[in-house]
C-alpha cells in the first residue's frame, strides 16, 4: 500500500520532472533544445533524479576468467517485469510524438536518432571512432522498443546474441554449427563488442589483435611478458589472433588450422629470426620435407607437446628444461624428453632392458650423457624428423660450427658409428664387443 502510493507520487513529479531530469542528467544539449519549459519543480527534480540514479543498477561487469571460475551465463534477458522507457511510463506522449495521443508513430516531433538525442547523449552513442552501421544510420528502435519491452534496456530481443544475428546471418549460421564456440561469445556478443560505437575496429572495447584478449586473459598478459624466451609470433601481423580465431572454430582450442603443427606450420615454413641473438632459426618446414621420420608428437601434429606457444622460461619456448650446448652436467631435471621417455635409459650403469643402446648389459646412454661434461641428446638425436638412419638418429652431428657425420650402421642385435669423436666403436646387446682405445 506504501510502495503503491509512493510509486504514483513519483510518476506524477516524473511528468512534471523529466525534461528537467532529461536535461541535467542525460542530455549535453543547450538548454534551447528543452522540451518543456516549466522551472518550478526544480528540486524535487534533483530528489527524483537522484532516487532513479540510485536504482539505477550497475552495468553488469565484463566477464574475467580470473576472477569467476565459471562464467556467468545470461543468454535471457527477460525481465519479471515489464521494463518501461521513463517517457513513455509519464504517458506524456508528446515528449517525442506530435499528437498528445498519438494513433501511428509517423507523428514524431524529429527523426531518430536526434528523437533519442533529446535527451540521451550522442556522443555515448556516436562520439567514438567506429559506429556500428545501424546507429549511424539513426536506426534506434530496429533494435529497442521505444516505449516498453520484456527485456533488459527495452531490446526487440530476449538475446542478445539473436539479436545480432538476426542481422548478421552468417554468425548465426556459425553458432549454429560450430563445435567450439568461444565461451564469451556463446554467452553474449557484447562482451566484446559495443552494440552503439568504440574506439577499436568493429566496435572492439579494445584492440582486436591482442588487447581485447587480455581484458580478460589476464594470466596470459602476465606469462607473454615475464617468460624470458617470448615468442614473436605474439606480437607480429594479427597477434593472438595470427593462431586463434576470437569467435572460434571447429578446432580444440578456436585455433584456425587442423592442428597445432598446421598454424606453427604457417610462419616457420621459412627463416625466422630470433629477436635476442639474431640467430636464424631452422625453417622447419623444409626440415620436416626433407626428414619424413617424423618424432611421435609431431606425426600427432602436436608441436605444443613440446613448445609453449605462449612461450616459456626455458630454452626455445620447451614446456621443461633442455640443455643449450653440446655437453652438460648431466641432471635429470633439464631434459624435457623425461616428460614421455623413461629416465633410466640414461640414469642406470647396467641394465638389460632400458635402452637399446648398450653394449651387453653396459649402458651406452649412460656412458654418453650421465657425466659431468656428458654429451646431450642433440649430439646423436634430431627431435624434429630424420630420414638417415633410424632411432631419430642424425646424419651429422653439429659441433660448434664444425659438423662431422656420424656414419651409423645398424645390426640386428647393435650398431656402429664412426664419428669424428672417435674411430668406429661397435656395441651388441647380445655378445658385447670390446672396442679398441
Ligand atoms: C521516447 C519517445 C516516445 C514516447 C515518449 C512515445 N513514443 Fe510512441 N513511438 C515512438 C517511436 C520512435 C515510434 C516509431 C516506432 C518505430 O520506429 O518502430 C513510436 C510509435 C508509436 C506508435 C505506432 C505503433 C508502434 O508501436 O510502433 C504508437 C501507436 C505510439 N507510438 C503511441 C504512443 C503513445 C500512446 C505514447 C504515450 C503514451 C507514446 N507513443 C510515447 C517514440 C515514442
Ligand atoms: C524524454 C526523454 C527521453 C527520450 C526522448 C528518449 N529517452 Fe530513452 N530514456 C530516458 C530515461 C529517463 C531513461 C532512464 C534513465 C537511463 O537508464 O539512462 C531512458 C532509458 C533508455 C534506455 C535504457 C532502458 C533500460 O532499461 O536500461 C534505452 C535503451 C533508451 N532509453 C532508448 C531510447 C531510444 C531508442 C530513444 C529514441 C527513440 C529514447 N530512448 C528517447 C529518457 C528518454
Ligand atoms: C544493433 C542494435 C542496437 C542499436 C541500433 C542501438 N542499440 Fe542501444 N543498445 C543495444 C544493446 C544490445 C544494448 C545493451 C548493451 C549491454 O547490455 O551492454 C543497448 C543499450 C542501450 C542503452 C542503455 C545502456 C547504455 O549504453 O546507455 C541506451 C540508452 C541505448 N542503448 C540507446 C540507444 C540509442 C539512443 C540508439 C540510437 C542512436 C541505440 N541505442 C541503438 C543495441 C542497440
Ligand atoms: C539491424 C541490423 C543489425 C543488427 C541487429 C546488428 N548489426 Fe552489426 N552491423 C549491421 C550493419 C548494417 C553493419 C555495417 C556493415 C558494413 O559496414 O559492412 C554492421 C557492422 C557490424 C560490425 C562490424 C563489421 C565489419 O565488418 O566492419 C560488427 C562487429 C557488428 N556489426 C556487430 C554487431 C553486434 C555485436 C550486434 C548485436 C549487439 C549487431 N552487430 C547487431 C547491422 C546490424
Ligand atoms: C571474445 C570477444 C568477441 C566476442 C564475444 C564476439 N566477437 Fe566478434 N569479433 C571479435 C574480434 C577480435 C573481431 C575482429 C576480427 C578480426 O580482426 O578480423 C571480431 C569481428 C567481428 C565481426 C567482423 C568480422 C567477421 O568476423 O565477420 C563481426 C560481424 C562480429 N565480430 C560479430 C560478432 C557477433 C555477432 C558476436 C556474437 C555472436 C561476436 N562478434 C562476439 C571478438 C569478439
Ligand atoms: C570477455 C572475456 C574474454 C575475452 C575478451 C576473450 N576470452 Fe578467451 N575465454 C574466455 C573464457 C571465459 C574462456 C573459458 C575459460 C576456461 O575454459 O577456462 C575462454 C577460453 C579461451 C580459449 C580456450 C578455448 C578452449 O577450447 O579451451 C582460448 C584459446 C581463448 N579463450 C582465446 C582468446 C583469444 C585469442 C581472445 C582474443 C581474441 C580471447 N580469448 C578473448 C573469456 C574471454
Ligand atoms: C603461435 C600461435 C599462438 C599464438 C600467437 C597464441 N596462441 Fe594461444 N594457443 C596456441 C595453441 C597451439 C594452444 C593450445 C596449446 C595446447 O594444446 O597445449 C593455445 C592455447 C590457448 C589457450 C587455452 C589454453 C591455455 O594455455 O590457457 C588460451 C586461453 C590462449 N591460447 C590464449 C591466447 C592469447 C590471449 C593469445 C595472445 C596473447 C594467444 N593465445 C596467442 C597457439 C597460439
Ligand atoms: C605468426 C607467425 C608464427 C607462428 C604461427 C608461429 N611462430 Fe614460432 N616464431 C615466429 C617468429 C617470428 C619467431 C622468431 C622470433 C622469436 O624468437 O620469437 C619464432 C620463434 C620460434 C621459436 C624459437 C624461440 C626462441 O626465440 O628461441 C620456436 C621454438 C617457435 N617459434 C615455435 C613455434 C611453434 C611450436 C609454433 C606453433 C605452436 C609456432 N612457433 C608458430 C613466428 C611464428
Ligand atoms: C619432442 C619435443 C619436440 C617437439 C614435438 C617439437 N620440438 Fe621443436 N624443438 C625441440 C627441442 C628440444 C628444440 C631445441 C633444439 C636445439 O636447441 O637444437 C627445438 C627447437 C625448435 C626450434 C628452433 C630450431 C633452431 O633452429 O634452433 C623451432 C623453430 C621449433 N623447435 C619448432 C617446432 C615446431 C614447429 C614443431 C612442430 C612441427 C616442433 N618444434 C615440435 C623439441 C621439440
Ligand atoms: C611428448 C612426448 C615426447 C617427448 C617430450 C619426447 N619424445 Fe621422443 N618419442 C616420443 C614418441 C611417442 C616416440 C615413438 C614414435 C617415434 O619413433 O618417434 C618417440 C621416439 C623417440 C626416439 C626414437 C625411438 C626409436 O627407437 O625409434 C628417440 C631417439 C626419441 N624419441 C628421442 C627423444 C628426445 C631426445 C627427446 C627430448 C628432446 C624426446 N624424445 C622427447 C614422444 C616424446
Ligand atoms: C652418443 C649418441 C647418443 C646420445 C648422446 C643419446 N642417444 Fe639415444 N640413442 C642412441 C642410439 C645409437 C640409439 C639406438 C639404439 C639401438 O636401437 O640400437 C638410441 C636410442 C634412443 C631411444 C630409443 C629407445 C632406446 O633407448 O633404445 C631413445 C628414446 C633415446 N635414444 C633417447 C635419448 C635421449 C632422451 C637422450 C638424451 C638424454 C639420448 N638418447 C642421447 C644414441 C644416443
Amino acid at each position: 500500500m506504501k510502495e503503491y502510493s509512493h510509486r504514483l507520487m513519483l510518476q506524477l513529479v516524473l511528468i512534471l520532472a523529466i525534461p528537467f531530469f532529461m536535461q541535467g542528467c542525460l542530455s549535453s544539449q543547450e538548454q534551447t533544445k528543452q522540451v518543456v519549459t516549466e522551472q518550478s519543480t526544480q528540486e524535487s527534480v534533483e530528489a527524483v533524479a537522484d532516487e532513479i540514479i540510485a536504482s539505477t543498477p550497475e552495468p553488469e561487469p565484463v566477464a574475467q576468467v580470473q576472477e569467476q571460475s565459471e562464467l556467468v551465463f545470461e543468454p535471457n534477458l527477460k525481465q519479471a517485469k515489464k521494463v518501461v522507457h521513463p517517457p513513455f511510463e509519464t504517458k506524456v506522449c508528446t515528449l517525442c510524438h506530435k499528437s498528445s495521443s498519438p494513433k501511428t508513430g509517423d507523428d514524431l516531433l524529429m527523426d531518430q536518432p536526434d528523437l533519442c538525442y533529446q535527451c540521451h547523449e550522442k556522443d555515448a552513442k556516436e562520439g567514438k571512432k567506429f559506429i556500428h552501421g545501424p546507429v549511424a544510420a539513426g536506426a534506434c528502435t530496429i533494435c529497442h522498443n521505444p516505449h516498453e519491452s520484456e527485456n533488459t534496456t527495452l531490446l526487440r530481443y530476449s538475446n542478445i546474441n539473436e539479436l545480432c544475428t538476426s542481422c548478421h546471418a552468417a554468425k548465426g549460421d556459425f553458432l549454429k554449427n560450430t563445435d567450439n564456440i568461444h565461451p564469451p561469445v556463446k554467452d553474449s556478443c557484447v562482451n566484446c563488442h559495443d552494440p552503439h560505437t568504440e574506439d577499436y575496429e568493429f566496435q572492439l572495447r579494445a584492440d582486436r589483435k591482442k588487447d581485447i584478449c587480455l581484458t580478460c586473459h589476464v594470466d596470459k598478459q602476465e606469462w607473454i611478458t615475464t617468460v624470458k624466451s617470448k615468442h614473436g609470433a605474439i606480437n607480429i601481423g594479427n597477434g593472438c589472433q595470427n593462431c586463434h580465431d576470437p569467435h572460434g572454430t571447429g578446432q580444440p582450442k578456436m585455433l584456425k588450422a587442423a592442428t597445432v603443427k598446421d598454424i606453427c606450420l604457417t610462419c616457420h615454413d621459412k627463416t625466422q629470426v630470433t629477436d635476442e641473438e639474431g640467430y636464424k632459426l631452422l625453417n622447419i618446414k623444409k626440415h620436416l620435407d626433407e626428414n619424413p621420420d617424423w618424432h611421435g608428437p609431431i606425426q600427432w601434429g602436436d608441436c605444443a607437446m613440446c613448445h609453449n606457444p605462449h612461450g616459456s622460461d626455458n630454452l626455445r619456448m620447451l614446456n621443461k628444461p633442455f640443455p643449450k650446448t653440446f655437453y652438460a652436467n648431466f641432471d635429470e631435471k633439464n631434459y624435457i624428453c623425461f616428460e614421455c621417455h623413461d629416465a633410466g635409459k640414461i640414469k642406470n650403469e647396467t641394465t638389460i632392458d632400458d635402452t637399446n643402446f648398450r653394449n651387453g648389459n653396459s649402458n651406452m646412454h649412460f656412458v654418453h650423457v650421465n657425466k659431468k661434461k656428458g654429451r646431450t641428446c642433440r649430439a646423436c638425436h634430431d627431435f624434429h624428423g630424420t630420414k638417415d638412419y633410424p632411432h631419430h638418429l642424425k646424419k651429422k652431428t653439429e659441433f660448434g660450427k664444425i659438423s662431422f657425420p656420424i656414419r651409423f650402421i645398424e645390426t640386428p642385435t647393435g650398431g656402429s658409428c664412426a664419428p669424428a669423436c672417435h674411430a668406429r666403436r661397435y656395441y651388441d646387446r647380445e655378445k658385447p664387443i670390446k672396442n679398441l682405445k
